[in-house]
């Protein structure tokens, strides 16, 4: 397995995203999205994307966005190795005396794959509710 640092492309996105049957994005504004994130991963069996996810953020707070695993390739640490280099990342560029924040929206059910990877379920004692609003045309 290959893990491969800001290559990720529309298409491969656009792949990976119809494997786990999400919704279709228009291919522009995929573009641009991949193009304002931070930092993505891809991964590669060989030649073949089977799994990737991205960051977004200003410096100090980060979000993590479209983690995705091939169905066949799901439960082989794939999906943990994307997110700890996502987390590398951020602990990498947060300056010593200072505080950075990753956050994310888990899937319905799937929460137990970020908590093993330190995520807190919000709310908590200290957080709120996570809120969101969609906007659609
Ligand atoms: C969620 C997802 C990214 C996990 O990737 P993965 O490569 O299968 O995960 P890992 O193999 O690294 O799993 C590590 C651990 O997380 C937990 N975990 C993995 N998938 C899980 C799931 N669907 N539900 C609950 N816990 C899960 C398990 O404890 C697993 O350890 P185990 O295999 O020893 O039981 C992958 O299932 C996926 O792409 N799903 C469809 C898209 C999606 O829901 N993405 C997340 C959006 S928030």
């Amino acid at each position: 397995m290959r893990y491969e640092k800001n290559v990720l492309t529309s298409e491969i996105y656009c792949k990976l995203r119809k494997s786990v049957k999400w919704s279709e994005q228009p291919k522009i504004e995929v573009e641009k999205a991949i193009k304002n994130s931070i930092y993505t991963i891809a991964v590669f069996d060989e030649n073949n994307p089977v799994g990737m996810g991205r960051l977004i953020g200003d410096g100090i707070y980060f979000v993590i966005v479209d983690v995705v695993v091939k169905p066949d390739y799901q439960r082989k640490g794939i999906g943990t190795n994307i997110i700890n280099m996502l987390i590398d990342y951020v602990d990498k560029e947060t300056i010593r005396g200072s505080r950075s924040s990753i956050q994310l929206i888990s899937e319905k059910g799937k929460e137990g794959f970020y908590e093993k990877l330190g995520f807190k379920k919000i709310p908590n004692e200290f957080c709120g509710s996570g809120m969101r609003k969609v906007i659609r045309k």
